[in-house]
């Protein structure tokens, strides 16, 4: 992968003003919004995979092209590692892995949160890696912590990780989680470790600073 990656640029270099406000209304509303018969076919395979072997989940959401999936079932063996993404060309870039405790699903993820929140199907840990920043001030609600769907995310619980080389979009989660009356810690990635992603190892070879939330969410 290539190591030119810009560092993100954005007409907004604080928290967003309206930050509070958003997450605040969204707080006191439940996100309802139609399921897509894509997503819930999607879910169907996930829900025949945990009656068939049923194992504590692991939640890899925006993975992309998946590497981190694999990754992660690596890391947590005794796990179902659950990898959804909208894109079917950044799946289809999927490598070949030894694991067989992942799965991946074309779909999008607010919708499998909804299904999985449904059937009380909690994951233990949740990775949100690299989401897209949509920077420009006028998209905050675009991002996860600015979307109608983020109180959903929260009704999961489990270890939440989320990581980004905007620092910005780090720090507004973080706040965003704290307004939801939960506290973690934001910190600047020092592990010169295995990257997790293809877009970790992108950002760390263009030399940007990378950044994590964690958190722990009872559901
Ligand atoms: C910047 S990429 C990061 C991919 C991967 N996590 C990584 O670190 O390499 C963001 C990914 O989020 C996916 N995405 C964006 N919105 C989504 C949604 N609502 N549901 C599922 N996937 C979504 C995109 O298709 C894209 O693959």
């Amino acid at each position: 992968m290539q190591a030119n990656s810009r560092p993100v640029s954005s007409n907004q270099q604080h928290l967003h003003p309206k930050l509070a406000e958003v997450v605040c209304r969204h707080l006191r509303t439940t996100h309802r919004a139609e399921l897509s018969a894509h997503n819930i076919q999607a879910y169907e395979r996930l829900s025949l995979e945990m009656k068939a072997r049923p194992r504590p989940l692991v939640l890899d959401s925006f993975c992309g092209t998946g590497h981190s999936t694999a990754a992660l079932a690596e890391r947590h063996p005794g796990h179902l590692i659950v990898g959804v993404d909208k894109s079917a060309q950044r799946l289809a870039k999927h490598p070949h892995s030894p694991h067989d405790n992942y799965l991946l699903l074309q779909a999008d993820c607010e919708d499998i949160w909804t299904l999985l929140a449904g059937d009380g199907l909690l994951p233990d840990y949740h990775y949100m890696l690299y989401p897209n920043p949509w920077p420009k001030a006028a998209h905050l609600q675009r991002r996860i912590h600015g979307h109608p769907s983020f109180p959903l995310l929260l009704t999961l619980g489990g270890t939440l990780e989320l990581r980004s080389n905007w620092q910005i979009y780090v720090e507004e989660f973080g706040c965003a989680m704290h307004l939801a009356g939960h506290h973690g810690r934001v910190l600047r990635l020092t592990d010169t470790g295995p990257n997790l992603s293809l877009f970790e190892q992108k950002y760390r070879n263009s030399g940007h600073d990378l950044w994590s939330y964690t958190a722990s969410v009872m559901p």
